[in-house]
């Protein structure tokens, strides 16, 4: 018992909290299309006094009527009450209409606004924050919070309308008894406290439903994807896979049904005490009708404006407790937006060196992946002159490529340090120093856009005309692109509709055209050549030598017929420096490249 009524409190400061995440969203709504909301909002407040000019209006006619019967006149200028009415009528139409208008211009506006912030938030973060799943979970429920918060939004607006017309009648109700005020408002208040509670059930174990959900999107995409179908068909996966996916889609539906059917018990006595309490103050009014104290029109007028009071009071509560319930999910958006990057220049970076005198300088550098215990490197030293072609080899997951995420600062090292011309590499400006490194990943991109925005995409300030050719040439990729039936202009991938797919190599060729054109000092290719043929091997490091004169060259290769090319050959083993050196001189050494040469050479002949 102490337990849940401790919970019971701490929840409520959570929803509280949450609240303090509505002022970020208003001022994005507002960023998102100034006019658009004015326009909204003024509608909404024309449109929510209507309900009580029309009973009052009403009332007048209803009392004349009844005036005229007990043979009085009809007073003057009654018909026009009647044609106000319906102008009233008419323009509280239109203004629904133009609040639709306003609505729906809106949301597209915030969903756009949005979904740009959220992309160039992203784009700035690091990439260890990618590799978190905690992180991941958050930028995922922030990525739809674009769309999904828009009836929110919308949400927030109608609050503003039912509270205007909830004060006007109220206002009515009020000045003829506050005891009936006092009565709806009672029973109103535990139905709010019921929504809101269950809103924030449904929150907190839809947070707790995430990873589980995160799953369900694999097994979805693993299930019905184009990279899986291959594997699928001929491991005969689909039954394996689709009875994984309902397990785990059954323990979800059941928590939902639990808490639905929970829903609908609470919610169902909460309605009835509400409309419990409209009956008895509209009992109340016919009661006053009855023995004379009120007129007709005094009748009409006050179990309109206790109905439209008492509704709209209802929804007040229900809109503002969705409102609360949907500004938990901002949480997502607006911590997601407060998480900034690690790796980051420092105020006043230097510039990089243009041209690199003295090289790269690993010094004692260790380094383990955030989260993981393991020294992926340790305390490495190695360096790369200017000019330099090394070639970096090792088995599997000895930490080659992850020496590439550090000279690029995509990590930084846990420990020691690299120069760069004997400066630290924390003292540049992070993007002017990527603007000297042209990388293609081992993984890397393969853009389901033209073959020519395929290449451009490695430098787009210089991706003229004839740059983008150039670097095709260079790679071998050129005689792709002759060959698919719109050139340069082809769309690659299957995705969209005209799209044609590449093979590995060819996509490789391209990727490799992208790394030509960006023009960089230090050139780093991560198992360039993995999918290409022997002939197109040979022919990219026939011109490899030539195209990397003056550059500085980081090969990361398992082939060694491509590896021998290096002016340097470096053995990287347990995070360290194993050998390096001429091939010649390694093969003379008898270590482990010459063991790795052997092993290699024996399979060939
Ligand atoms: N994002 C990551 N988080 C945690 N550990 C990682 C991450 N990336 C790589 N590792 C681990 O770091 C080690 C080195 O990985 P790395 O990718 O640098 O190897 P590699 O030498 O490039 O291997 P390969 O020849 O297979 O490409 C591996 O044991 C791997 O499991
Ligand atoms: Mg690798």
């Amino acid at each position: 018992m102490e337990k849940s009524s401790r919970s019971w409190s701490a929840t409520w400061r959570e929803r509280i909290r949450a609240l303090q995440n509505i002022p970020p969203l208003l001022s994005i709504v507002w960023e998102s299309g100034p006019g658009v909301v004015v326009g909204g909002l003024s509608a909404r407040i024309i449109a929510a006094l209507s309900p009580l000019a029309i009973l009052w209006i009403t009332k007048r006619i209803l009392d004349a009527i009844q005036g005229h019967f007990s043979g009085r006149p009809l007073p003057q200028g009654f018909w026009w009450l009647v044609a106000a009415e319906f102008g009233i009528a008419a323009i509280s139409a239109m203004l629904t209409r133009s609040v639709a208008f306003f609505d729906a211009l809106l949301a597209d506006r915030f969903t756009r606004h949005v979904s740009i912030r959220v992309m160039g938030h992203a784009s700035r973060l690091d990439l260890a924050s990618y590799e978190d799943p905690v992180f991941y979970d958050k930028l995922e429920r922030a990525r739809v919070q674009a769309t999904d918060r828009i009836y929110m939004i919308q949400a927030m607006g109608l609050l503003l309308q039912q509270f205007i017309t909830a004060a006007s009648l109220s206002a009515a109700v009020l000045a003829f008894s506050p005891w009936l005020m006092a009565l709806l408002v009672a029973a109103v208040v535990p139905a709010f406290l019921g929504e809101s509670h269950f809103a924030f059930l449904g929150y907190t174990q839809n947070i707790r439903q995430t990873p589980i959900k995160r799953q369900l999107d694999y097994l979805r995409t693993v299930g019905a994807s184009k990279e899986s179908a291959k594997e699928l068909k001929l491991f005969a996966l689909s039954d394996y896979l689709s009875g994984e996916y309902t397990r785990l889609s059954n323990q979800i539906y059941d928590q939902n049904v639990r808490l639905a059917r929970r829903r609908l018990w609470a919610g169902l006595g909460l309605a009835l005490l509400s409309t419990a309490g409209y009956y008895g103050a509209y009992t109340y009014v016919i009661y006053r009708t009855v023995i004379g104290a009120l007129t007709w029109g005094s009748l009409q007028f006050l179990a309109g404006s206790i109905a439209g009071a008492s509704t709209n009071i209802q929804s007040i509560f229900s809109t503002f407790a969705s409102i609360a319930d949907q500004s938990l999910f901002l949480t997502d958006l607006v911590e997601f937006f407060k998480v900034g990057p690690v790796v980051r220049s420092k105020p006043g970076a230097l510039l990089a060196p243009r041209p690199i005198r003295d090289g790269f300088q690993f010094d004692q550098v260790t380094f383990q992946y955030p989260g993981t215990q393991r020294a992926v490197l340790d305390r490495l030293d190695l360096r790369i002159e200017p000019g330099e072609r090394i070639a970096l080899i090792g088995e599997n997951g000895q930490g080659k490529t992850t020496l590439v995420k550090l000279i690029t600062r995509l990590y930084d090292p846990t420990g020691g340090r690299i120069l760069l011309d004997g400066v630290d590499l924390r003292e540049y400006s992070i993007e002017d120093l990527q603007k000297q490194i042209s990388v293609i990943f081992q993984d890397f991109m393969r853009y389901e856009m033209t073959a020519r925005q395929n290449i451009a995409v490695g430098n787009l300030e210089a991706a003229r005309d004839g740059a983008v050719q150039r670097a095709a040439g260079k790679s071998l990729a050129e005689g792709v692109i002759e060959r698919l039936p719109n050139g340069y202009e082809q769309l690659l991938g299957r995705r969209f509709e005209g799209g044609v797919d590449l093979s590995g190599g060819e996509w490789q060729k391209i990727a490799l055209a992208r790394a030509y054109l960006r023009e960089a000092q230090l050139l780093i290719l991560d198992e360039p050549t993995a999918a290409l043929d022997a002939r197109s091997e040979y022919e990219v490091f026939q011109r490899f030598a030539d195209l990397t004169t003056g550059k500085t060259a980081l090969l990361i290769s398992h082939r060694f017929s491509t590896v021998r090319m290096a002016d340097r050959i470096v053995v990287l083993e347990n995070g360290q420096i194993a050998e390096q050196g001429s091939h010649d001189h390694l093969m003379a050494l008898g270590g482990r490249y010459a063991g790795m040469f052997e092993l290699q050479a024996s399979s060939y002949r």
